[in-house]
């Protein structure tokens, strides 16, 4: 791992910006250099300014007039869910029975969780996206696979074994106990295991016991620096569902926060339909909002109110969800999630935007001072973008006078083919891949 610079037109945000117009959130050189050096960033600056300081002779690999930024993240995703995507079905539970529960069945055998993880981290690369929190199935043996991959990939990854002990396929349940068991056998082995950070993954209400998630709560204070991700208030049926099945909660919220399991580390997927009362209960826990804008729209899930959650102080993010969700590229995610702002009164500005996949969703991570954004010592998890990569971008960039309208040109028309590198931890994967 030697050191090297990348020459390239430089974007990193250093705060959430307020408007399109506070330039203050963020650095952007136009002719800007990144020194790399033991996979982390050593300077950023004017190319000029940081070759100077740089001993000569350092290899430079010039990416102009591409845009070089902080890799992207996904805060949720299901890595075993990659043969679910496009799969036809009314509405979120009976997608789950007809297809997710199949398929998750699979991840039984060795074989397939390598294939698919081998699948997963090679589909991540080609969209750039360089960290992501994914829900691995109830199988230990798919967590095994996930973190492996992550590890000889060298990727930053948030990942976890799904907790079901009732209302899924006998051969997709665990139970209270063993969930908990395994669950800790999974963080002795890969938390904090190179770049691996362990999520307790109790799926959702709907399928644990009382029982299970007083498990998974006993786990998330037993391990207070893994992550806990879960699904919440994403379709209507499911919150009638799950206060049947837990009577005494005021509201769907209120079932996770009886059990412990709202902190500042947890993941609440989707957050569609909150009453008042939950708003305020995740905004006062520092909970993340995950918001998951194709696959609330391909399962015809809700509209969810990124910007009305974060104004009442919710922490937020943003996330492809696949298999419920119908891309893997963070571009098009940004571009549905921008479509259903703008049915809810007006979508984010494209600063805000890039703004959300790289350091907003490493906030909401609490990862942010390692990844999301390029400066000394942070991680070199870095994409070069050319919103010129097809025919119709490069006919509609000839146009383009501003950074904010290359970025909303990347959102709007981008996906893997806008990707011309993705470096892990300093080194080029992108190029690298197979196929
Ligand atoms: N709720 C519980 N499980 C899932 C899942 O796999 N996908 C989505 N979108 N919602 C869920
Ligand atoms: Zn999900």
């Amino acid at each position: 791992m030697t050191a090297k610079v990348l020459r390239g037109r430089v974007l990193s945000f250093n705060r959430r910006p307020e408007s399109a117009a506070d330039g203050g959130a963020y650095a952007y050189f136009e002719d800007g250099g990144i020194l790399i050096a033991g996979g982390k960033v050593g300077a950023v600056g004017t190319f000029d300014a940081v070759q100077a300081a740089t001993p000569a002779g350092t290899p430079v690999t010039d990416h102009r007039p591409h845009l070089i930024t902080a890799g992207f993240i996904d805060p949720h995703v299901h890595f075993v869910q990659m043969q679910v995507i496009a799969s036809y079905a009314a509405n979120l539970l009976e997608w789950l029975d007809t297809y997710t529960f199949v398929e998750e069945q699979k991840f039984a055998d060795i074989e397939h969780c390598a294939k698919i993880a081998t699948a997963f981290f090679d589909e991540l690369i080609r969209q750039g996206t360089t960290t992501a929190a994914a829900y691995c199935s109830v199988h230990t043996l798919s967590v095994d696979a996930f973190f492996a991959e992550a590890q000889a990939r060298n990727m930053c990854m948030v990942g976890g074994k799904v907790m079901m002990d009732r209302n899924a396929p006998a051969a997709l349940t665990d139970s209270a106990a063993s969930g908990y068991e395994q669950s800790v056998e999974l963080i002795d082995k890969w938390h904090g295991r190179g770049r691996c950070h362990y999520a307790i993954t109790p799926r959702f209400a709907l399928t644990s016991t009382p029982a299970q998630l007083e498990a998974a709560g006993a786990l998330a204070k037993k391990f207070p620096e893994c992550f806990v991700q879960t699904h919440m208030d994403e379709n209507r049926a499911e919150i009638v569902r799950a206060l049947d099945l837990y009577p005494d909660a005021a509201d769907y919220a209120g079932i996770y926060d009886r059990y412990g399991l709202l902190g500042r580390k947890t993941l609440l997927g989707h957050c569609i339909h909150l009453e008042q009362r939950e708003i305020e209960l995740i905004a006062d826990a520092g909970s993340v909002a995950v918001h998951c804008p194709t696959s609330n729209l391909f399962l015809g899930s809700g509209l969810m109110d990124m910007a009305g959650l974060h104004s009442a102080g919710v922490r937020t993010a943003v996330a492809t969800d696949i298999g419920g969700g119908t891309s893997y590229s963070m571009l098009r995610t940004l571009d549905e999630g921008y479509k259903v702002g703008q049915l809810r009164g007006g979508g984010a500005d494209p600063l805000l935007s890039f703004y959300m996949a790289t350091r907003g969703n490493a906030a909401a991570l609490s990862l942010d001072d390692r990844i999301g954004s390029i400066g000394p010592g942070l991680d070199a998890d870095l994409i070069v973008l050319n919103a010129g990569a097809t025919p119709a971008s490069a006919l509609r960039l000839e146009t383009v006078k501003t950074l904010a309208e290359e970025l909303f040109l990347l959102q709007t028309l981008g996906d893997d083919r806008m990707v011309a590198e993705t470096y892990i931890a300093g080194e080029p994967a992108k190029s690298r891949l197979r196929n």
